[in-house]
């Protein structure tokens, strides 16, 4: 269905998001019939750039990341709707150009999306206030990250919050926009199957990996100030770890899904000093391979003699509340790694009693694999006989389901769904202020911990699972990494 018609204000419009993501995310919608005529995506930087030098630079840099070969008529026509405007967030001048541009329609929804540094979205927010450009149809999208601890991401959220009221607010984390976390929702609240095993009497715990194979490609600088858990499992895995534990929201609307994620990063056991070297694993990538390629280590793309930073994390986390007493959630994420693999593994317990014979072979104990990309979809893990007259032999067979063969469709980017859903005003599938401030609040002091306690960033080879260390986190509970490989 269409949406209303709107203006979308990308700050950072010509940036390497604005081209890899928002503007192919547009397009793509543009051409499902989505976006109005009449609606214009604005550009705003600090080039000096007009509408046409804007519009090649979309052709040359956004055109190379739509998904497939597009119909050159519709990447035209969707090229005269941007427009842009030269500004420097940090100076008065432009603003009076910007608002000229989007004076003639102010009733219209606009959509201001911050594509820029943090430390820019306060000001951003203050200048268009006084430019008299919020409007009540106004919304604002913050990328993360959403600051680099509990203090600057509450100072962000003031700001902010000072110029717009919170259902115009909209914190992206793109992890809730792909679709296969979304079917997470639909996997565990639309089936009944599932939701009277999915507690600590049926699980014996979870493991949430989102491996990597790119490295920090050109955000050296940016990343380098960052690193995974900032990056990463502050926002993405944490959020990733809601969907799993999050108890069934009573509807299916924006407060009530937040609400009980919330639950969830308050019911987080804070992670102590004493304990983050049993618990939490920093690693960094060393030269190696990536798919028989020869690849340089994390300083060498840096272009710094040394680092400290930490490109790959796994991490024991729990969630204490009665559903999850006891069932570790086991989280870990990097990059320059073997695969690139998003996956949720939930371990179900073994029977209660074997009935088989020693030479029956062991009963593995079930697992439902949710993997979110690449090639999405669900496997159960289930114990059956193998077949044929020679006794009852037990052997491992999984219930394979592939979301591109059952549907038959080519999954959307995770942006399309959700810039979609800043026109349309819909925050469920967005970050509410009490959330990024409780993941903030659990994360922090795993941070300021390991800068306290000097945890060691551990080398791994570009191409392998990670240090060894992480692999000795889980064997350490008498479990292990799952993966098609056997790590
Ligand atoms: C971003 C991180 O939020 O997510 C990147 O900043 C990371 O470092 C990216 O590469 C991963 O997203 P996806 O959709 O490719 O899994």
């Amino acid at each position: 269905r269409q949406v209303e018609c709107f203006d979308f204000v990308i700050f950072g419009g010509t940036g390497d998001l604005s081209m890899r993501k928002l503007l192919p995310s547009l397009f793509q919608r543009d051409l499902a019939g989505q976006i109005p005529a009449g609606a214009r995506i604005i550009g705003v930087s600090r080039s000096p750039l007009n509408a046409a030098a804007f519009r090649a630079m979309a052709d040359e840099q956004a055109r190379p990341h739509l998904h497939g070969t597009p119909d050159p008529a519709a990447w035209a026509a969707f090229l005269t709707r941007l427009e842009h405007v030269r500004l420097d967030a940090l100076s008065e001048d432009g603003w009076p150009v910007l608002a000229d541009l989007l004076a003639p329609a102010p009733e219209r929804i606009r959509a201001y999306y911050l594509a820029t540094a943090p430390g820019l979205f306060g000001i951003i927010c203050q200048r268009l206030h006084q430019a008299g450009l919020v409007t009540p149809q106004a919304r604002v999208v913050l990328e993360k990250p959403l600051g680099h601890d509990l203090a600057s991401a509450r100072a962000i959220n003031a700001a902010v919050g000072a110029v717009f009221a919170e259902h115009q607010i909209f914190r992206i984390d793109h992890y809730l926009g792909k679709e296969t976390v979304q079917n997470l929702l639909a996997l565990r609240f639309a089936n009944s199957l599932f939701e009277p095993l999915w507690n600590a009497r049926h699980i014996d715990h979870v493991q949430i990996s989102v491996a990597e194979t790119v490295g920090v490609e050109k955000r050296g600088e940016f990343y380098d100030q960052t690193g995974a858990l900032r990056d990463m499992v502050q926002n993405h895995l944490l959020q990733l770890l809601c969907l799993v534990a999050m108890e069934p929201p009573s509807h299916m609307t924006q407060d009530a899904v937040r609400d009980e994620k919330l639950k969830i990063l308050r019911a987080l056991r804070p992670i102590s000093a004493a304990e983050l070297a049993q618990v939490t694993v920093r690693g960094q990538y060393r030269p190696g391979a990536i798919d028989g390629q020869a690849v340089d280590g994390y300083v060498e793309d840096l272009g710094h003699d040394t680092s400290e930073t930490e490109t790959f994390v796994a991490l024991k986390a729990e969630v204490c509340n009665w559903r999850w007493a006891g069932v570790p959630f086991y989280l870990r994420t990097g990059k320059r790694l073997a695969r690139r693999t998003s996956e949720i593994i939930i371990q179900f317990r073994p029977p209660p009693h074997n009935i088989f014979p020693a030479d029956s072979g062991p009963v593995q104990p079930n697992r439902l694999v949710v993997r979110l990309q690449p090639d999405e979809g669900i496997t159960l893990h289930l114990m059956g006989k193998d077949p044929g007259p020679g006794g009852l032999r037990l052997r491992p067979a999984p219930l394979n389901l592939s979301f591109a063969e059952t549907y038959g469709t080519h999954y959307p980017d995770a942006y399309e769904r959700l810039l979609l859903d800043v026109v349309r005003g819909n925050s469920t599938l967005f970050m509410r202020r009490d959330e990024v401030e409780a993941a903030w609040q659990w994360a922090e002091p795993v941070l300021t911990g390991w800068a306290a306690t000097h945890q060691p960033v551990r080398p791994y080879a570009a191409g392998t699972w990670g240090p060894s260390a992480a692999v000795a986190l889980i064997e350490r509970d008498g479990r292990t990494w799952q993966d098609d490989d056997g790590l």
